[in-house]
Order: C-alpha cells, then structure tokens, then sequence
C-alpha cells in the first residue's frame, strides 16, 4: 500500500518555533491571552489594543452603504467573487495610488485580502521556503514574525531607533547571514507609525533600505496598516513607490482607518507578483458583500470624511497622553512622540522593575502591553506599549495617572 505522508508539516520545527512567540505581556495578562485566577481588584483603564475608537465607528453610515449595496446589487454580493477580489474596489485603491503617489497602477496589481493578516500569510507562502530566513523588526508586529515562522523560516531581528529601522543594521545582517550560506528572502517592515513603537522610517531611510534590499534580492513586505492615520506632519512616499514597485509588496488594510471587524485589506504588487501571489492562495476570496459596501462607503467620500474626524480624535488623545506622561511619568520613563497611529513606546528607566510594574498596574487598574512580546529575541523586558486608539479620551489622563502611581511603585529610588 502506499505511504501516505500524514505529516505533511515538521510538526516538531513547527512547534519550536511557535514556541517562541510571545502572548501578551506584563500587565496585559487579564485583557489579552489567559483569564488571571482572580479578576482584577480594580475596573482597569485599558491601553493594550491597536483597535480604532469604539465610539467613533461609522456604524450608521455602514448600514446605510450596505443597505443600497444589497437593494442594488444583491445577487452579487452574496455569491462568491473571486479570490482577486471585487474589481470595483481594486480599481478604487488603483485610482487612489495613482493621485496619491502618482504610480502607474492598475486593479490589475491588486488582490483583496482577509486583512494585513491574511496577505502576510500569502506573501509568506509565495515567497518562503522552509530554511530561509527572515528580518523582521526589533521590536516588531508579532503576526508578520509569525506568518514567516509559520513557514518553517527562521527570523532575525533588526534595530528600530526613533527615525525607524536602522540600514546599517538592516545590511550587516543581510551580509552576515549570506556570508554563513543563508538565504535571506524577506523583509518585513512597519514604514508608518510603526506598532509598537509608534516611528515612523525617514524619507532618507527609506530609500536606503530600497537600495539595500534590491541589491541582495531580499523582497519587501511593506505594512502600512496605520499610513492613513496621520495627523500631523507630512506624508511621505511608501517603500513600493520609491521603489517603483519593483522587489516590493506594498500591504494595506481597512482595519485601522475604519473598523478591524471588517477584514479586508489587500496587497499591491508588480503584475508577475500578483499573479504568483494568486497562484499560491486558496480560500474562494472575502467577502463581496463586505467588499462592495467599503467601495460605497469610499467612493461616495465617506471614509475622507471619517478620516478627518477620526484622525482629529487620535491626535487629541495622543496629546492627552503626552501631557499626562510627561506630567506623571518623566522620572520613571522615557517615549516616543507619533505623528500618527495608535501607539506610545516606552523604555522605563533602570530603576524600574518590570516584574513589579506588572503586578502593581494590576492593582491600581491599568492594562499596557509589555515590550517582550515584541521582541523575537526575548529582550524588551524594560519596554512597554501605550496605545491611546482605544480608550475613552477622558480616561487617559487617569490612566496614565494610575501607570505613574504603579512605576513609583516599581522602583527603587
Ligand atoms: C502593523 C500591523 N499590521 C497588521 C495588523 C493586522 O491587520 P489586519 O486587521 O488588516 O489583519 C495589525 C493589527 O494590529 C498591525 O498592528
């Protein structure tokens, strides 16, 4: 009888790499990852998540495109669309890269995902074979390190500072690793407001990390899962456009700028790419429904109008958190200051202790997630995440009064 291979993954190189993967972090434990034995002894203010502002989602102006998609176009909506993903909508985000960034693009180049998540599967899936490595950031989005290690791929950690990922680290590495015969294939990077640490990669930055990656052929991810969320300061050009597309997958997502319950996001790539992209992937496509009510949602000027607003309500809770930490925090704490996006990076000073910290911020009621779960290489321990996204505009102050009281606490002075 044939021998039916049963095991088509190495489970055991599967399951060592997941193990590395951090859930959650010191004083995230009881909103993210396992439920605490005990619940917390006070209502916690919560700063962990990167979701939008529950208050501000276009809940109304939702039911009102989806109500006109389903009278005119039902039929359509409700059958399956294709994995590429509805036309319309691609030649939506064509016609908005070319007024924005002034590329040559099509809804050819564009394939419609289940979110940055799922084309961070598919750009893994295309591009990885098992024993290649990876660069991710240092500190970086778990999901990006995962898909890659979902791969069977190594991954190497390269510095983020305040203007973003560092191209002399970025090219020492890719230089070392080729030098020990490895083959380096993938860039995952965060140019915008990156998570965790809210920076944002300079225009001089960006163009040497094109030049590097294109010398050693090493492909670029790029997430710009919070591009759109700027609210102060000048936009700057994606790594796909300086590149002009080439060796780039460029990742955007509906998730951040307008709601994570959606799950649409899509990738734009050079045509050969694209068609490799949909050659490897499987799942029948997303939602037309949900596709075609975000086109008339966009098309009609909505989501421009919602930005506005919703951008105007980040940039005063980033300012409320600011004030507060520099109000509050400064003995204990340095930070990052974000033109946009959801999050607020901190290094605590050595005299904090991070353990300490955890249990204290769980008593007096405030929830951040803790730096190591961004770090592959299990550092980070005197870091943490702020994200101001989520939580009431009046809580802040409060909450980062409480962060204060418990890194007092934390420390020995
Ligand atoms: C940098 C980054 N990329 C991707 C995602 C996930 O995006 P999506 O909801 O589009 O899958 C997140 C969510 O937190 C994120 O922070």
């Amino acid at each position: 009888m044939a021998n039916i291979p049963l095991e088509p993954l190495d489970k055991e190189r599967l399951k060592e790499n997941l193990s590395h993967r951090v859930k959650g972090g010191f004083g995230a434990f009881w909103v993210a990852g396992s439920r605490p034995a005990e619940p917390p002894p006070v209502r916690p203010i919560v700063l962990t998540g990167g979701i939008p502002d529950p208050d501000a989602l276009p809940i109304e102006e939702l039911i009102e495109a989806s109500n006109t998609v389903l009278r005119r176009e039902g039929q359509e909506a409700l059958r399956y669309g294709g994995h590429q993903g509805h036309p319309g909508l691609r030649e939506w985000l064509a016609e908005e890269t070319r007024r924005r960034e002034g590329l040559d693009v099509s809804a050819d180049n564009f394939t419609i995902t289940n979110g940055i998540s799922g084309a961070l599967i598919n750009v893994s899936e295309t591009f990885l074979n098992e024993g290649d490595v990876g660069l991710v950031e240092l500190p970086t989005f778990p999901g990006g390190a995962g898909a890659i290690q979902n791969c069977l791929c190594d991954i190497v950690g390269v510095t983020v500072d305040g203007e973003g990922l560092v191209p002399e680290a970025l090219e020492e590495n890719i230089e070392r690793l080729e030098g020990e015969g490895r083959n380096v294939k993938l860039l995952y990077t965060v140019p915008n407001f990156q998570n965790p640490t809210g920076t944002t990669l300079t225009l001089e930055r960006r163009e040497r990390v094109v030049e590097i990656c294109q010398a050693h052929e090493v492909v670029i991810a790029e997430d710009d899962a919070y591009g759109d969320v700027r609210f102060e300061g000048e936009k700057l050009p994606s790594l796909f456009a300086i590149a002009r597309g080439k060796g780039v997958v460029f990742m955007g997502s509906f998730s951040k700028t307008m709601a994570t319950g959606l799950r649409i996001g899509w990738t734009m790539a050079e045509q050969q790419v694209t068609d490799a992209l949909l050659q490897t992937r499987f799942d029948l496509g997303v939602s037309p429904w949900v596709q075609r009510t975000i086109l008339e949602f966009a098309s009609n000027g909505m989501l421009e109008k919602h930005l506005e607003t919703v951008n105007a309500i980040y940039k005063r809770k980033r300012d409320a958190m600011l004030a507060a930490l520099d109000e509050r925090c400064s003995r204990y704490a340095t930070w990052t200051r974000p033109e946009g996006g959801y999050f607020i990076w901190l290094a605590l000073a050595e005299t904090v202790d991070p353990k300490k910290l955890a249990e204290a911020a769980r008593e007096v009621g405030v929830a951040y997630v803790g730096g190591y779960a961004f770090h592959i290489d299990g550092t980070g321990h005197n870091t943490i995440r702020l994200a101001y996204s989520f939580a009431n505009e009046d809580e802040i102050p409060e909450g980062i009064m409480r962060l204060g009281r418990a890194l007092e606490q934390a420390s020995q002075s």
